[in-house]
């Protein structure tokens, strides 16, 4: 059972958004997976289609009730897919567990006294925007970390915490604890300043980075409501392509390499199916000026969703080329100020929407 902490205490980061997806894809894969909501926020649970306000059996009877984790499990659309949902509750949590002994260890411990029942191939925690005991209990619980970033301005502000946290769990409650992965979110290159960010995370983190990158795309933004992953929701965007490559990458990084080698074959089969489909429209189509365009963006970036394979018959009538050059823009200015993340972050202290526990404490006193 390899258990996977997806975290940054920043928010709409994409942690969400990879957890579904890089879950989705594993499941996919064949692979037993396991997703734990951790965020009292319940955005996980909404995106794999349960409702938070109407499931009695969350996290929070996991961490508070020791309730066994085999009567939390519930069932997902996907095959192979399984989720614990959190709800509203689990924000009381880090005020009812602050004076428990052992707090961080709590959910280690109950996954290890899982293990024997219910042999998941993988459990992957939605980490949420807070560095609290929710998030510590991830940490503890975790063989590996997946930090999902935006490549923007100011991104990389905080990450000194992280790592400090993640360092002081390894060190103190957790050796075991690796970073798997920095995995680029919401990517617009067509910008010089999101190629600019991500050359200052290149040299933060070196080959942590993932080739991967996720880049923005409205269908990705939808699948939440319609309470599907993206490959179930739109299987040819650029967000199912994008996690269907992480996915692999991220199996490889963790030292999965058969797996990951049969995924990739999957992978290239089916794009070669798309690729022939593809040309069977254009036979159909008359007029031989649009066959090495099409040629080109097939192969360069699969087929995108929002547009039907066989009406694309020019590259204006498809999304912006985001592989295409950079423009320059305004914004290249302020990015060349590229400063180093300062250590003491005053942003990391407490976030806004932190659970209301800690409002209620300072009511209190
Ligand atoms: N690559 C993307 N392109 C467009 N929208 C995205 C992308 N990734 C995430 N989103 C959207 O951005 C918002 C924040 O993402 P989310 O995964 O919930 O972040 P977090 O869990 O870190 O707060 C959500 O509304 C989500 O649907
Ligand atoms: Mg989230």
């Amino acid at each position: 059972m390899k258990r996977i902490a997806v975290i940054n205490q920043k928010g709409g980061v994409g942690k969400t958004t990879t957890t579904v997806n890089l879950g989705a894809a594993l499941a996919h894969h064949g692979q037993r997976t396991l997703l734990l909501d951790l965020d009292p926020q319940a955005n996980m649970t909404v995106h794999v289609d349960k409702r938070p306000d109407m499931e009695s059996n969350t996290l929070t009877n996991l961490l508070i009730d020791d309730t066994p984790l085999a009567d939390l499990v519930q069932t997902t659309g996907l095959a192979n897919l399984f989720v614990v949902p959190s709800d509203t509750s689990l924000a009381g949590v880090e005020q009812v567990l602050a004076n428990r002994i052992g707090r961080e260890t709590i959910l280690r411990r109950a996954l290890d006294k899982g293990k024997a029942e219910d042999n998941f191939d993988f459990v992957l925690f939605d980490c949420p925007p807070s560095l609290g005991v929710l998030s510590a209990n991830a940490l503890v619980a975790a063989d590996y970390v997946v930090i999902p970033m935006q490549a923007e301005y100011l991104s990389l502000q905080g990450m000194a915490k992280l790592l400090e946290v993640i360092d002081l769990v390894q060190t103190q409650l957790n050796p075991n604890l690796q970073i798997a992965c920095v995995l680029p979110c919401m990517l617009d290159s067509r910008t010089n300043l999101s190629m600019e960010v991500l050359a200052e995370i290149k040299e933060h983190f070196g080959d942590l980075l993932t080739k991967s990158r996720i880049r923005n795309n409205v269908k990705l933004a939808e699948a939440p409501s319609f309470g599907r992953s993206i490959f179930e929701h739109a299987p040819d965007s650029n967000g199912a392509q994008d996690y269907a490559e992480f996915a692999i990458e991220f199996m490889q990084k963790i030292g999965m390499h058969d797996v990951a080698e049969a995924a990739l074959a999957a992978l290239a089969g089916d794009e070669e199916e798309e690729e022939e489909e593809f040309e069977e429209d254009e036979e159909e189509l008359e007029g031989e000026e649009f066959e090495t365009e099409d040629e080109a963006a097939g192969s360069d970036e699969g087929a995108e969703g929002e547009v039907p394979e066989d009406e694309v018959t020019e590259n204006e009538v498809t999304e912006p080329d985001a592989k295409a050059t950079p423009q320059p823009l305004a914004e290249k200015a302020i990015a060349t100020t590229s400063p180093e993340p300062p250590l003491d972050d005053p942003e990391l202290v407490e976030r806004s929407d932190e659970p209301p526990a800690a409002a209620e404490a300072s009511a209190d006193a």
